[in-house]
């Protein structure tokens, strides 16, 4: 297991390019299983979970080749409806397989996913979704049997906004008879990029960017090929190493509007931001130190649960005390003890923090329980005195395309030693 060891206190500097986004790729990805033909796909992060998902894919018959973050995935041979729990318990996402595999099939059998490192992350939704398009659905020994001769169209409302159950039924319904209207609908970029994606394949689908979706079905879907959006979480996470070690960074290849809620955040904490159509500059102008600000995550285009932990780290090092409330996830606070460890002061409140400012954190040995506390605890690293290990980076491996590089470009100092302890 590899862990990263960093010499923190090297104001970060020069230009750095964001990858393509990790959530938007593990859902257009699945949807290339709605046609039969090849499918590329540019801009693809390589990163861990994009790797999961195309073993996924593999096992179902799919083709597959990648290289210089162009995937092709050819989806003429189909030869299996199943996604095993060797997969599935690996990565979540994995369970996007099961409206295309239905819909397209009539037939699909997803090991459920199981627990998470952060606590319940419930896929009644999805199933819902299934059952109200036609689908008869059975809980088998750890696996989702789901079974329709032909879907159909229905009015589905989510009481929760979840980005995982709109992308399945969204796909699910572009093949079944009739319409389907999705309300309350999440909003999410990577959502809008799977509705692009699936009618540039031939989908019937209005209401884009609104929570109303509404899909009249087709026959079928032709192959077609997709460019990803920018990581949007990635690039706001480079935006607080930049202001975390008071550095002055321009991040390319960036869509500046996907993150508003965190540029407006960062903007009340003291920063200076320099916004144009594809590249944002941070920096500290001289004198000024980072300020308390509350943050609450929220749904898109609110502040994301997954910049809450970077968030949290940012904030040990203001000036005075905040609050961080986490309205997605109520658990997702497993980074707040490894923080404290590097000497923050931060107290879990429900399904708050509160954070006290410290005049510095201290190197010290922190272990990663998921990607994106694992983030925060390398945003620690480099704003820390000393030396931090931060352990188990497979999880930050996961989703952020070669991190340390990007790190070391911009004049991190830190290290990956492979094969270490637990
Ligand atoms: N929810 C339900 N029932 C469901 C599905 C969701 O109650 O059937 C609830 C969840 O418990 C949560 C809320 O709805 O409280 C939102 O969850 P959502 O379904 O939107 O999450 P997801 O689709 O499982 C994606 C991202 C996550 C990100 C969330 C929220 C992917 C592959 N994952 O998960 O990303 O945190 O949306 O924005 O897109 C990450 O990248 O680190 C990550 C965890």
């Amino acid at each position: 297991m590899d862990k990263f060891v960093i010499t923190g206190g090297n104001p970060l500097k020069g230009n750095v390019q964001v990858s393509g986004a990790k959530n938007a790729a593990l859902a257009i990805m699945p949807a290339t299983l709605l046609n039969s033909g090849e499918n590329i796909l540019y801009n693809t992060p390589e990163v861990n979970d994009v790797y999961t998902m195309t073993k996924l894919l593999n096992n179902l018959g799919v083709e597959s080749e990648f290289s210089d973050f162009v995937l092709k995935l050819n989806t003429s041979n189909i030869t299996s409806q199943t996604a095993p729990y060797e997969h599935v318990k690996k990565m979540r996402a994995s369970v996007y397989v099961l409206g295309p595999l239905l819909s397209r099939f009539g037939y699909a059998k997803v090991s459920l996913p199981g627990g998470c490192a952060w606590g319940p992350r419930p896929i009644n939704l999805h199933l819902e979704g299934m059952k109200k398009l036609g689908a008869e659905i059975e809980l088998d020994e750890g696996y989702i049997i789901a079974k329709a001769k032909k879907l159909h169209g229905t009015r589905i409302h989510f009481d929760v906004s979840s980005v995982g159950a709109t992308g399945n039924v969204l796909m699910a319904a572009t093949l079944a008879k009739g319409t389907t209207v999705i309300s309350n609908a999440a909003v999410e970029p990577e959502i809008t990029l799977l509705a692009e994606y699936l009618i540039k394949m031939g989908a019937k689908i209005n209401g884009l960017n609104t929570s109303v979706l509404e899909i009249e079905g087709v026959d079928e879907l032709r192959s077609e090929n997709v460019t990803n959006i920018p990581d949007r979480i990635e690039a706001g996470t480079l935006l607080i190493a930049a202001a975390m070690t008071y550095g002055k960074i321009t991040l390319e290849n960036v869509e500046p509007k996907h993150i508003d809620a965190v540029l407006g955040k960062l903007e009340d904490s003291g920063v200076k931001l320099i916004v144009q159509d594809k590249s944002i500059e941070v920096s500290f102008e001289n004198g000024n130190f980072i300020k308390p600000v509350d943050v609450q995550t929220s749904i898109y285009p609110g502040f994301p649960t997954d910049m809450q932990a970077q968030w949290t780290a940012y904030m040990c090092l203001a000036e005075g005390t905040s609050m961080v409330t986490d309205t997605i996830y109520l658990d997702r606070f497993k980074h707040v003890p490894e923080l404290n460890r590097l000497g923050a002061d931060i107290e879990t409140r429900e399904n708050s923090v509160i954070i006290k400012g410290v005049k510095k954190l201290k190197g010290a040995k922190v272990m990663s329980t998921d990607l994106r506390a694992s983030a925060s605890l390398v945003l620690a690293g480099l704003a820390a005195h000393g030396t931090t290990e931060v352990l188990r980076i497979y999880h930050l491996d996961r989703g952020y395309q070669r991190i340390e590089e990007k790190l070391i470009n911009l004049g991190a100092q830190i290290e990956r030693v492979a094969g270490a302890e637990f």
